[in-house]
């Protein structure tokens, strides 16, 4: 923190609560919206994946405020892996940093899917069809490998280890290009839509199809009620999903040094994208139920389909274009976050400091980059996006959990540190998030739990045998 009140260290405070708003709205609209609302619509929820969307931007909200506060306590530009080193220890500091690398890495690879779907949506216009076993896993029994997002995280990679960014410009217009195609599809998608889609709005529960009880939400088997789909319980099955549509505003908190007014632009700048977002992601979704019943929607590329469905294919091909042009970016933001947490990690010793040694000429870290960045083309390639998905959202709602703890610990603990911003009601609003975020993740799959939960224990395991022992905190301490 030292660092950063010395003058020539001091990053500008120069954004407003409109500032974070635009960039708020620029890393969250993604897959989530574009992709994911196909999948639980027509798998969980129906048109009532709507009122998914709220449920998932109020669970949030909660943990908004909270990340807020952590975020303007340590006025360090990183992630929460930077804030809670700084405040609650190097334990709790891996957990998190872990946890983070598995939601950036995993949800790199959800979008470079989603991403996916949209270019086949604009190849099959142009009358162009990859071979069905090259077109991602989700309508392939056999065989199926999702050959252009691998193609997009390895030239993705490419082009972080070249050091190349994106211009303050480019990025402006990417957003605006995004946010006309999510307009033109609410717009235009209203005229066509018909009444009769919507009936049922809350399709009747069903018995679960599902091979196993692996599949259901751990909710359903730790009560022992007979899994289901659809109906009220399928509302939130499809929330603890569609949650993946808001991940990215946590980055938003961590540009707390550079805001002008931090206690009141910070939460206006997060709560003013999280609501605009939410407001889009339930309007998209009435819409496109309205235009297709729920169950025929696609799952590679819903939003462009509708409008193929309904005789509008020229509409279907300029949504894909933006869609892909959109994603790309959001792709590139996820990757970016995940090799700078790997990077402090293994700076910090907890991870082989091999790791972080930049290239000569790129002055990037580009081991870790490219060890991850393979990686992920490979998971990208080979698993399905609404298991990836589920995965990213059980870590990211933990981190939350984590956040909001800590900002209760920290009151307590420290409670002279300066705070640009603080949350009201403590510790009402923190325990209110942690049961908001701990509702959604029980969900989830029982299977993402188990996978999730081995993850950890690797975690834990890297930190007890190397981590622990090899951490510049540690070595500091032992030289004292
Ligand atoms: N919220 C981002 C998306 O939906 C990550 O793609």
């Amino acid at each position: 923190m030292q660092d950063t009140e010395e003058p020539e260290h001091q990053l500008k405070r120069s954004l407003s609560a409109l500032d974070l708003t635009v960039f708020g709205v620029g890393v969250i609209i993604g897959t989530g919206i574009f992709v994911l609302t196909g999948t639980v619509a027509k798998n969980n929820a129906g048109p009532a994946v709507a009122l998914a969307f709220v449920a998932a931007g109020v669970v949030c909200g909660l943990a908004a405020i909270c990340y807020a506060e952590l975020a303007s306590t340590v006025p360090v530009a990183g992630s929460a892996y930077t804030f809670s080193f700084a405040t609650l220890g190097e334990l709790p500091a891996w957990i998190i940093g872990w946890d983070l690398v598995l939601e950036f890495a995993l949800g790199t690879a959800v979008v470079a899917v989603g991403w996916s779907g949209y270019v086949r949506s604009l190849l099959d216009n142009a009358g162009w069809h990859l071979p069905q076993a090259l077109s991602g896993t989700s309508d392939t029994d056999g065989f199926g490998f999702d050959l252009l997002a691998f193609l997009l995280v390895l030239l993705l990679t490419g082009v972080l280890v070249l050091g190349m960014k994106l211009s303050a410009r480019v990025t402006s217009v990417v957003v605006a290009i995004k946010l006309a195609v999510v307009l033109l599809v609410i717009i235009a998608g209203a005229f066509f839509i018909k009444s009769e889609n919507y009936k049922p709005f809350i399709p009747p529960a069903t018995g679960s199809t599902k091979a196993s009880g692996l599949d259901s939400p751990l909710i359903q088997v730790l009560f022992g009620y007979e899994p289901t789909s659809f109906g009220v319980q399928g509302i939130f099955t499809a929330a603890a999903v569609v949650f993946f549509a808001f991940i990215g505003f946590d980055i938003v908190a961590t540009a707390a040094e550079e805001t002008k007014n931090p206690q009141r632009d910070m939460p206006r700048g997060i709560l003013g994208s999280l609501f605009i977002c939410t407001a889009l992601y339930v309007a998209v979704s009435v819409v496109v139920t309205g235009m297709q019943k729920y169950t025929e929607l696609s799952v590679d590329a819903p939003l462009a389909d509708a409008f193929k469905a309904t005789g509008h294919p020229w509409f279907a091909g300029v949504i894909s274009f933006g869609a892909a042009v959109g994603l790309t970016t959001v792709c590139m933001i996820l990757l970016l976050g995940q090799t700078r947490v790997f990077f402090a990690m293994s700076r910090d010793g907890l991870i082989p400091r091999f790791f972080s040694r930049v290239h000569p000429q790129f002055r990037t870290p580009y081991r870790s980059t490219i060890l991850l960045g393979v990686l992920i083309a490979v998971i990208a390639g080979f698993t399905s996006i609404s298991e990836l998905a589920a995965l990213v959202n059980i870590g990211t709602l933990f981190a939350f959990v984590l956040v909001a703890v800590g900002v209760i610990i920290l009151r307590r603990t420290r409670p002279d540190l300066p705070r640009s911003f603080r949350t009201p009601w403590v510790p009402v609003l923190p325990i209110l998030s942690v049961a908001a975020s701990l509702w959604l993740m029980l969900n989830l799959p029982s299977e993402t739990w188990l996978r999730f939960g081995i993850w950890m224990v690797i975690g834990v395991v890297v930190y007890f045998l190397y981590g622990r022992s090899h951490s510049r905190m540690n070595r500091a301490n032992k030289g004292a």
